[in-house]
């Protein structure tokens, strides 16, 4: 084993950690759009389904995978097999953490825009949603503009990358997951004395089953796995800087328990505005940026609140945005012997340009649509990123756990490291017909869901 190799100085800083990668954009951006466009509540419920059943089976196994090997995921799978294809599964993921920063970056760009229009008082002149959009459309018509906000959300993450595991994505996470929650909690309490508020949390959480279609599922699964951060070795390598005597499992339910918690109460938060204000809460990836500056600027203490809401977003992109590009730093760092500052830079600098074709999706190639799809670089890479290549990524972690490395050895190694609880714990894992689900749930229930969901996208089902 490395003996250089960083490891969080503790338990609590690795949920955290884990916690700042899993709670992002997904969360606070996307969450409330998907829900908004597919009838809430039953959206939710599916979702929630999926989250306990396929997500966090996997969740284990990725941190766990980690924690054995000490590797990122390429490495990872060459340690644990001399199969080569197990590799290029690795491979995946690193080439996965370039598909998604190189769409996450932008989004986590306009957050910082955002955050200083905020500053600057711009959104108290919007008077309707309209106006809020156009403004989003003119500033995104210019390339320079998201180019350079591209550049400094990337100039936040390289630089906390640069100062390594304890000093960088511990010490970064430590600092700014409690500040984020306490925004949002701010938030969700002024949405919940918001006149007409209950309209807003009926829709998050009275359910309209007719809305729910083959596509839910799909979005459902695909949210999942993106809100967790699986599928593409995040936590597998936020994991492998854990030592063998911490624990996988309930840091596992831990950090599924927040990343739900927060997604539920990002939606309160961002529903009551809207619903109070008697507007469409369906409307798409734009919901954040044309809906909601607007209605936050009007209310009582408006400047406030439309500060602090950027600031949680940006927050929330920040901290899952390191732990995209660790994967591919870990990689190079690993199996390259290449030093932190060298594979940043290298990583960065490539995801740093792979991702300008996102930034021109809104100005001047915005025409630009990729195959036959119809979809912008942006699009695509989002599409790409969240229906196919974290599920297959998670396909093959379920097949390589239940079928390769095998649940009796997942289980041997589940219960190395200590667990202070008596429910929640790796002692679960002592009980054979729990046992026997787990392994029900990642031999047959997760790929064979996760297989139907891609017959569904090929159009097959
Ligand atoms: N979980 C993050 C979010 O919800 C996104 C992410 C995906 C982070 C994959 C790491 C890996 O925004």
């Amino acid at each position: 084993m490395d003996n250089n190799r960083e490891q969080w100085s503790s338990k609590a800083s690795f949920i955290l950690a884990a916690a700042g990668s899993a709670v992002g954009l997904g969360n606070i951006w996307k969450f409330p759009y998907i829900a908004g466009e597919n009838g809430g509540a039953a959206f939710l419920f599916i979702y929630l389904i999926c989250i306990v059943l396929v997500g966090l089976p996997i969740l284990n196994i990725e941190i766990l995978l980690g924690r054995a090997t000490q590797k990122n995921p390429i490495g990872a799978f060459k340690t644990l097999t001399d199969k080569p294809f197990w590799k290029y599964v690795g491979a995946l993921g690193v080439f996965a953490s370039f598909t998604i920063l190189s769409f996450y970056s932008i989004v986590g760009g306009w957050s910082v825009a955002y955050t200083f229009e905020a500053l600057k008082g711009t959104f108290s002149s919007f008077d309707n949603p309209q106006m809020a959009a156009d403004f989003f459309n003119l500033k995104n018509s210019n390339a320079m503009w998201v180019v350079g906000w591209h550049t400094v959300f990337f100039l936040m993450i390289v630089g906390i990358i640069l100062s390594g595991v304890r000093a960088g994505l511990e010490k970064a996470s430590k600092f700014l997951m409690p500040v984020l929650f306490v925004i949002l909690m701010i938030l969700v309490v002024q949405g919940l004395m918001l006149p007409g508020a209950d309209k807003g949390t009926s829709f998050l959480f009275s359910p309209d089953w007719s809305k729910i279609n083959p596509q839910t599922f799909l979005l459902a699964l695909g949210h999942a796995f993106f809100t967790l951060s699986l599928g593409m070795g995040a936590m597998m390598t936020y994991g492998s800087y854990l030592s063998e005597k911490d624990d996988v499992v309930n840091a596992s339910y831990l950090v599924a328990f927040l990343d739900t918690i927060i997604a539920i109460l990002a939606g309160v938060a961002i529903f009551t505005v809207v619903f109070s204000s008697g507007y469409d809460p369906a409307a798409g990836p734009g919901l954040v940026f044309h809906v909601l500056p607007p209605l936050l600027a009007q209310l009582a203490g408006g400047y406030i609140f439309a500060l602090l809401f950027f600031l949680l977003l940006t927050i929330a992109a920040v901290t899952s945005g390191i732990s995209i590009l660790e994967v591919s730093v870990a990689y190079l760092v690993d199996e390259l012997k290449y030093s932190r500052k060298k594979a940043t830079l290298t990583m960065g600098l490539l995801v740093y340009l792979a991702a300008i074709p996102c930034a021109l999706s809104f100005n001047l190639w915005s025409d630009v649509t990729l195959l036959n799809t119809g979809l912008t670089f942006f699009d695509a890479a989002d599409y790409l990123a969240s229906n196919i290549l974290l599920p297959l990524g998670g396909f093959f972690l379920a097949i390589f756990a239940g079928y390769v490395w095998g649940v009796d050895e997942v289980v041997r190694n589940l219960l190395i490291g200590d667990s202070n609880s008596v429910y929640f714990g790796n002692s679960i894992f002592k009980s054979p017909s729990f046992n026997k689900l787990f392994s029900f749930l990642v031999r047959y229930l997760s790929p064979i869901l996760i297989f139907l969901v891609f017959l569904y996208v090929l159009g097959w089902i």
